[in-house]
């Protein structure tokens, strides 16, 4: 390989200048090829995409959803793998020949369709793995598949439904932001921006809970109350509360019921990083992407049990929930200490007098439980990524314009600038090691800046960013084995004003021992990259180009020509067949 433009041992690749470019640029040395793009079918009985818009609602709920974010890559065998991947969402402008203002009920049911999970058969081929059309495990999930609700909410009044008038079972995921996988075998899928789903053009009520959650009779633009009443929020007041969950699948058996695990409490779930502590406990990270909002943890009550994997199945079912609290930072330094307060009913306030009647009410509104029990407000937790071997946990805060605007946002611990505009990346490590310890020891990994604008200063970022390897907003961040830690960014591309200089998103790989970070790759024309797995040998690298040319940014990835930009998984492998980043 080329020799390493820095010092660190981990680093082995050389560094890729920032991109305006509508391409997907990787090092010199590596390869990138498409593994698939929004619309292409998973089965031959399905049409195939239409460029420009106007795919049927039918044809899209057996092709590949839009958005592509969080993956995982489950080993099946030696020729075999799943890589189930989230739908976030989709683009009307792009989506529809009338780009969302004529909607009817067909582009709802197409929409609706696009969203949710892919689970994808791969096969390894002479030239790599490659996605298997009509293969055993290719699945599509939406937002309206049956999904059954488990855990301590289950059946609870809140969850009721005309539809569903025992509260257990749920149609559809939505917003499938980033993901988690268990060592049983699941993929755990989140739901994030939920809330903008829901309006109404009668009258609703609404609850200072729903408020706090988004939730409002304007919905985000979607429309699918007009078309849907399932939607309706004057109809059908708690169907909403029936989303923002993390989800658990079986990527194995396509006829599996999803579940939602309501132990790990509803808020805009971001990902579940997930970790066996020392002891066994199943502990499970969980970041609530909104500004002001808050840092989640779940620890299982059972223990992880590696000799009978059947075993494990209810364990995200029965467990405590807790949220951060970060201590100030230490004088001149961006470091400090910080604690785990439990959302138990009955403990911390949590108590009728305060608005809880039950646990099943604490994790609907865990929200409100996180501000009773006095939770730091955060500069938007995306992402959370476990160290393979040392326990030493990292964070995506990726940025917040309403810092030091906002009573309840001073700026303060790991949240240091007023109106962020650049994002940071908190660390932290268990007390003792022990990730089911109540106490922490934090610090900033990183701030993103960028110091051709700012000559000194928070702003201009923190020593181990400069003019060469500089960004904004860290969002997916995950480690390979070795111990990189992957950082993909979903920030401001104008490339102007305070992000001169900064480019199209990017995807960087940082040394967490060294604290040096290096551009990776570029991506092409107003996407984000977002969501990444490895294979288990490191030399496959999946990557996610979400909405490229959104908002009819005039880009045309991946295929060029005049054809519709499409969102895209990608895999990266090196020429010489090595490891990835070594
Ligand atoms: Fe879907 Fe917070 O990103
Ligand atoms: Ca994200
Ligand atoms: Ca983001
Ligand atoms: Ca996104």
């Amino acid at each position: 390989m080329a020799a390493a433009t820095g010092c660190s041992p981990l680093l082995g690749f050389e560094a890729v200048p920032t991109s305006t470019a509508d391409t997907f640029v990787v090092p010199p040395g590596y390869k990138a090829e498409r593994l698939i793009s929004w619309g292409d079918p998973l089965f031959s009985n399905v049409a195939e995409f239409i460029n420009g818009g106007g795919n049927t609602a039918a044809a899209q709920a057996g092709q590949f959803g839009d958005n592509n974010d969080g993956m995982s890559f489950f080993p099946v065998d030696d020729n075999t793998a799943i890589l189930a991947i989230n739908n976030e969402y989709c683009n009307y402008e792009l989506m529809f020949p009338h780009q969302g203002k004529n909607m009817g009920e067909e582009d709802v049911k197409c929409a609706q369709a696009a969203h949710g999970v892919s689970v994808l058969t791969l096969k390894k081929q002479a030239d790599g793995w490659r996605f298997e059309k009509d293969g055993k495990f290719n699945r599509r999930i939406d937002a309206n598949t049956p999904m059954a609700i488990s855990g301590p909410a289950r059946g609870h009044d809140l969850l009721k439904t005309q539809a569903d008038p025992k509260g257990e079972l749920a149609l559809g995921t939505f917003n499938n932001c980033a993901n988690g996988m268990t060592p049983w075998g699941t993929y755990l899928t989140c739901e994030e921006n939920v809330h903008g789903y829901f309006g109404t053009s009668g009258q609703a009520e609404i609850t200072p809970a729903q408020a706090r959650y988004g939730i409002g009779a304007e919905d985000a633009g979607w429309q699918w109350h007009k078309f849907d009443e399932r939607f309706d929020l004057a109809k059908h007041p708690n169907e909403a509360n029936r989303f923002g969950w993390v989800v658990e699948i079986d990527p194995r058996d396509p006829a599996s019921t999803p579940i939602k695990r309501t132990a790990l409490g509803r808020f805009k779930h971001e990902n579940a990083e997930l970790v066996i502590d020392n002891d066994g406990h199943v502990v499970v990270y969980l970041g609530d992407d909104e500004r002001g909002e808050h840092l989640y943890r779940f620890v299982s009550e059972g223990k992880y049990n590696p000799s009978d994997i059947a075993a494990n199945r209810e364990l995200l079912d029965k467990g405590t929930l807790y949220v951060a609290r970060f201590n100030a930072a230490s004088e001149g330094e961006l470091k400090g200490k910080g604690d785990w307060l439990e959302l138990t009913f009955g403990k911390n306030g949590l108590t009728p007098e305060n608005g809880f009647s039950s646990q099943a009410e604490v994790l609907i509104h865990a929200r409100l439980a996180a501000t009773q029990v006095g939770a730091t407000t955060m500069d938007r937790p995306e992402w959370v990524a476990a160290h393979p071997t040392e326990p030493m946990v990292f964070c995506t805060l990726t940025n917040n314009k309403n810092r030091g605007v906002k009573d309840n946002q001073p700026v303060d611990g790991p949240n240091p600038r007023a109106e962020n505009h650049y994002g940071q990346i908190l660390r932290w490590q268990p007390a003792n090691g022990n990730h089911t310890d109540a106490g922490f020891d934090w610090d900033l990994f990183l701030l993103a800046g960028n110091p051709t604008v700012h000559n000194d200063g928070l702003y201009a970022g923190s020593a181990n960013i400069n003019a060469d390897n500089m960004f904004n907003s860290p969002d997916g961040i995950g480690f390979d084995q070795a111990g990189r830690l992957w950082i993909q960014t979903d920030g401001n591309y104008s490339n102007e004003g305070d992000f001169a200089g900064q480019g199209n998103n990017q995807m960087l790989c940082a040394d967490p021992g060294t604290g040096e970070v290096r551009r990776f790759l570029t991506g092409p024309i107003a996407c984000e990259i977002t969501g990444l797995a490895f294979s288990p040998d490191q030399k496959n690298l999946f990557v996610g180009v979400q909405h490229p040319g959104e908002e009819l940014a005039g880009s045309h990835f991946p295929l060029g020509g005049d054809s519709t930009p499409r969102s895209s998984v990608m895999i990266i492998t090196r020429e010489d067949g090595g490891i990835i980043g070594a």
